[in-house]
């Protein structure tokens, strides 16, 4: 990107500069020019910043949309871009938005994480993480599941960093985001319409079946949000075990029925209980990520989908999952850990096999949290 647009965006968002430079930040809402909140460690606060009206509100924006090729104006009052520095942000324009010109902006985070951040953030325990290492490492299809902002971007980039080396992953995303720390990776972003230019639009469809093309070890797909599901339940149903995507859902068997619903979207002649049954079978673990009401991210539960009953309901097992004991009084934290649910996954074979040390006893949960365990969690 040229430094011309880069100086430009930098001076019309100075009202933002001490958000934008504030490492801890991790996101800015703009709701209306006067009305500005950040999020810092899990919290969203409201911050004394202010632009000082909705026109340089506004310019601001454009010039963004301007430095990504885009417009962003009465007849495209909705922009999806990033910034130069790599974070991603989404606009809507007046009248739609109430408030004013409504943004928001997630910031691009610089430092690679990897299980062990995770580890020490509380959000996985170091059993969990290593189990997690070995569905990887034994090329498990593994779906990330959660709310918006829960953690499924940051889970999938440091799954994917664990990706054995000499592996070829290919990666497609709606907006590049995903670095994963891999040495043999091809990066795909899809290309919206631009009718007035003559540019066609490039789906993650489209991507999905030209990845399939460019012989793949394991296909990546940022975020299942569409017909595209149905592509990759079939890519991992034909032998490109150890592919990866997220989705948005709130627990593991909502995160089967999402897809499901998402592969029935498209022009399919598959009936829905077959395609109740490829969802089941292409599924071998959901990793669940939660924010929780302190504002902690924590992965809920890892579960392993062992296909469908005979009623046509999601078989699903937790593996691992994080469990409340307390509150912290001075600060609201909630206490807890991650602990295993007493369930040995099905291919526990696989991991004897393959020497890996990991003995059935990590599966075996503590006593203490049992009585937890048994109350199921909505
Ligand atoms: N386990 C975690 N603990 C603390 N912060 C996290 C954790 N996982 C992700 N984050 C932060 O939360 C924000 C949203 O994460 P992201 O992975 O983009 O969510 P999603 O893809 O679900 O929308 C990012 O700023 C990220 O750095
Ligand atoms: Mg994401």
């Amino acid at each position: 990107m040229s430094s011309v647009f880069e100086a430009a965006i930098d001076s019309f968002l100075s009202p933002i500069k001490t958000l934008l430079d504030d490492e801890k930040v991790s996101e800015i809402m703009i709701n209306g020019p006067q009305e500005i909140f950040a999020e810092k460690g899990g919290l969203v606060f409201r911050t004394d910043c202010a632009f000082s009206d909705e026109e340089s509100l506004v310019s601001a924006m454009r010039a963004i949309a301007q430095s990504v090729g885009r417009v962003i104006d009465n007849d495209n009052p909705r922009l999806d871009a990033r910034l130069p520095n790599g974070s991603r942000i989404h606009v809507v324009l007046p009248p739609m938005a109430k408030n004013g010109t409504t943004v928001a902006i997630r910031k691009f985070s610089k430092d690679d994480l990897t299980l062990k951040d995770l580890i020490n953030f509380g959000s996985l325990s170091p059993d969990g993480a290593r189990f997690l290492d070995i569905c990887v490492y034994l090329g498990k299809n593994i779906l990330v599941s959660g709310g918006t902002g829960s953690g499924k971007t940051t889970m999938l980039n440091v799954l994917g960093g664990r990706i054995p080396k000499t592996q070829r992953l290919l990666i497609i995303e709606d907006a590049a985001e995903l670095q994963i720390a891999a040495e043999h990776v091809v990066n795909f972003e899809t290309r919206k319409a631009d009718p007035a230019r003559g540019v066609t639009e490039v789906t993650i469809r489209d991507l999905v079946i030209s990845a399939m093309r460019l012989r793949p070890d394991r296909i990546i797909v940022g975020e299942v949000r569409g017909e595209e599901a149905l592509d990759l339940v079939q890519v991992m149903n034909t032998g490109h075990d150890g592919s990866m995507g997220t989705v948005h859902a709130n627990n593991p068997v909502d995160a089967c029925t999402r897809l499901e619903t998402l592969c029935l979207m498209g022009e399919t002649k598959i009936p829905p209980d077959a395609m109740r049954k490829m969802v089941g079978s292409a599924m071998q673990i959901i990793v669940q990520c939660s924010r929780y009401h302190d504002g902690g991210r924590r992965t809920s539960h890892i579960s392993e989908i062992l296909g469908t009953d005979s009623n046509g309901n999601y078989i699903s097992r937790d593996i691992y999952r994080w469990v409340q004991t307390g509150k912290d009084p001075e600060t609201g934290r909630y206490q807890g850990e991650m602990v295993p649910c007493g369930y040995v996954p099905s291919f526990f074979e696989d991991i004897i096999v393959n020497k890996l040390p990991f003995p059935k006893s990590k599966f075996v949960p503590p006593e203490w949290a049992k009585p937890l365990l048994i109350k199921k969690v909505a």
